[in-house]
């Protein structure tokens, strides 16, 4: 069957404050870019969700639509414009994606047809309580979750139409999915996949690019 790689790009990049975030550049080379240029020789179509008005770099191997008012309902729409079997979810502001994990989740994926990057969790964590340390919550078996995320088109489709109806929203779409009691396969994420979200995280994705544009 097909694969399509889906790339919500719709955002405004609020945080960031340098405008819709998939057109900001790192070392030269846009987020949008990077992510559609990992994703392209992998896959049979690449689909990316863009804020009205605003057009795709005609250099990209990728057809556009446009997104919607939330990163879900962005999702919901580039469903809704493939017909592919397979399909890889992959926030375009996570513009750095190793090859190795989009064959580990394509491999992951049969298995219950849901499968997502993710990273065990490093820090110690705890709960904040008005500010205050109100105790440790145990790390042990907690996972950072990323994208790229790997569905059979059809079930992640079930999960969107159901949540819309419900009146649920979420930031990921494997969530989503675990909600209809499918369990999701967790594969080894990367640190390089953080995702572009403040200031702060420019800094990192330039020190990135150094190395992987070399
Ligand atoms: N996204 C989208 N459609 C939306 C909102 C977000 O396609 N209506 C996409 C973003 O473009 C991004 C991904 O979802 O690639 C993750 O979202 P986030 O990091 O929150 O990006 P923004 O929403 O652009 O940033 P902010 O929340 O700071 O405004
Ligand atoms: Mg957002």
């Amino acid at each position: 069957g097909r694969t399509a790689a889906l790339i919500p790009a719709a955002g405004s990049g609020t945080r960031l404050g340098l405008g819709p975030k998939a057109f900001v550049e790192v070392a030269g080379r846009s987020l949008l870019a990077r992510s559609v240029a990992a994703l392209a020789p992998l896959v049979d179509e690449v689909l990316v969700a863009l804020p009205e008005g605003l057009e795709l770099p005609e250099d990209l191997p990728a057809r556009a639509i446009v997104g919607g008012p939330t990163r879900q309902e962005s999702v919901h729409r580039l469903l809704r414009a493939t017909s592919a079997e397979i399909v890889l979810v992959h926030d375009a502001a996570r513009p750095f994606l190793p090859t190795n994990v989009v064959h580990a989740l394509l491999e992951a994926i049969p298995e219950t047809g849901a499968a997502t990057a993710a990273l065990p969790v490093a820090d110690t964590l705890v709960r904040g309580e008005g500010g205050r340390w109100g105790g440790v919550v145990p790390r042990e078996g907690l996972w950072a979750v990323q994208t790229p995320q790997g569905f059979r088109r059809e079930l992640l489709l079930r999960a969107h139409q159901a949540a819309h109806e419900e009146g649920f929203g979420a930031t990921d779409d494997a969530g989503l999915v675990n909600r209809l009691g499918v369990p999701v396969t967790l594969v080894p994420g990367d640190a390089r996949l953080f995702k572009v979200t403040a200031p702060g995280d420019l800094a990192l994705a330039h020190a990135v690019a150094a190395v992987w544009d070399a």
